[in-house]
């Protein structure tokens, strides 16, 4: 049973505040969840709560939802049993009274719900990844690891926001990580070879001010083979345009020039025939559904198309993608939502339409390892967390690392089979 709920403004990996809260059972467990913060936010996202309060952090001081866990969210919980997860997230809902959580903020709700299921976990004497998905969770996400940064990321000119390699071929978890950090030192030394910056973007790869996004991309090729993979076959790769960031009045603006959906398309399908590429994120902006539509028609078959911005992990933009043919697969963020109930929700519903998910981390990011839990919980199947470096994004995937160890023989990792679209 909950007796108490604290909360306190802590910092982000930017150096924002952020948002953590306690949560205090009755048979003495506690427990608490960090809550991230994203820069290329899409515009349907839960809202997240800031003081505008211009002496504190700039106008982000989160004092305002902490106040409200305090004194709002906390009382109404109290006496509430901690494994019941859809009735404390419906109170933190109604409470809230907003359809965008805009009034107490999904800041403060989700740190809530998040720091609830773990103390129910703790509580039953259950890892986070077993608590929420029971007995069958055995499978390890392919870790994309961003390591090359662009966009909204990076103070760069590159357009792209993330450049990823997917290590499929690996055995287990514990190996593509390995891989993953191996080209990262790779890629390092082949930036400084060529005299190019090796600055690191908000998620921790590299941030070189490139001429192009194929330039990136064979730079990252020329890594992936240097460190002894073999590109296409070992190693994949996967972007996250963001474009929602290069959209304006209807036009594209890519590479120095405008682009309407469907030169972005044709420029998209070129890509796919040149590098053994299995996933792109937001290859089109957040409200051109006719854009993804007409794209899903042309490259869905081969390519996993994700939708971040465009569905803000909602069920009901979900809903709406699947019914409309648009995008083929899920990026799963727990804030764009803002409780546990409803981040599940998305996912199964994705699941159930055979559209793919991919749990993901936000830019501003804490210690919080919750995301390694949960993708092993909802069997998802991939990750990012960005580069294989900096404590805010290794967290995840150390987590990661002991899940599987306590799994022992009874763990799986997901390599190919995460990506069936692609054929090498
Ligand atoms: P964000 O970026 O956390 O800054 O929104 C991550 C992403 O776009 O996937
Ligand atoms: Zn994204």
């Amino acid at each position: 049973v909950i007796e108490q709920v604290g909360a306190r403004e802590i910092l982000d990996s930017r150096g924002n505040p952020t948002v953590e809260v306690e949560v205090a059972l009755d048979d003495g467990t506690l427990a608490r969840a960090a809550v991230p913060s994203g820069a290329s936010t899409g515009e349907h996202e839960a809202v997240e709560l800031r003081d505008g309060d211009a002496a504190r952090y700039g106008g982000k001081g989160v004092e305002r939802a902490v106040t409200g866990v305090l004194d709002e969210i906390g009382p109404e919980l109290v006496g509430v049993e901690a494994i019941e997860q859809r009735v404390v997230d419906q109170k933190l809902l109604d409470l809230d009274g907003t359809p965008d959580k805009s009034r107490l903020g999904a800041n403060a709700i989700l740190g809530t719900s998040l720091a609830v299921a773990k103390a129910a976990a703790d509580s039953s004497g259950l890892e986070l990844f077993r608590y929420v998905g029971g007995p069958n969770a055995h499978v390890l996400p392919v870790p994309l690891f961003n390591i090359l940064n662009g966009g909204a990321h990076a103070d760069n000119d590159v357009d792209v926001q993330e450049f990823m390699i997917a290590p499929i071929g690996a055995g287990s978890f514990r190996e593509a990580l390995r891989w993953g950090a191996e080209v990262y030192h790779t890629l390092k030394s082949v930036l400084k070879g060529r005299g190019l910056s090796t600055g690191l973007g908000d998620e921790g790869g590299f941030a070189p001010n490139l001429a192009s996004n194929r330039e990136a991309l064979d730079l990252i090729a020329l890594a992936v083979e240097k460190a002894g993979y073999r590109l296409g076959r070992d190693i994949v790769l996967g972007l996250d345009v963001a474009a929602t960031e290069l959209y304006e009045n209807g036009t594209y603006t890519f590479e120095g020039s405008p682009k309407t959906a469907e030169q972005l398309a044709e420029y998209y399908a070129e890509l796919v025939a040149a590098y053994p590429l299995v996933s792109i994120e937001d290859p089109l902006a957040e409200n051109d559904w006719d854009g993804w539509v007409h794209l899903t028609e042309k490259l869905g078959a081969n390519v996993q198309l994700l939708g971040d911005d465009l569905f803000v992990t909602n069920p009901e933009r979900l809903e709406e993608g699947i019914s409309r043919r648009a995008a083929n697969a899920l990026l799963v963020k727990v804030n764009q939502i803002g409780t546990l109930s409803e981040t599940l929700d998305a996912v199964s519903l994705a699941h159930s339409h055979g559209f793919k998910t991919m749990m993901s981390h936000r830019s501003g990011e804490t210690e919080d390892t919750t995301i390694a839990d949960l993708v092993v919980a909802t069997a998802s199947g991939q990750i990012k967390a960005g580069a294989p470096a900096r404590s805010e994004r290794v967290a995840k995937y150390n987590q990661l690392l002991r899940i599987e160890e306590t799994l022992g023989d009874a763990a799986r990792y997901a390599g190919e089979l995460a990506f069936p679209r692609y054929t090498p």
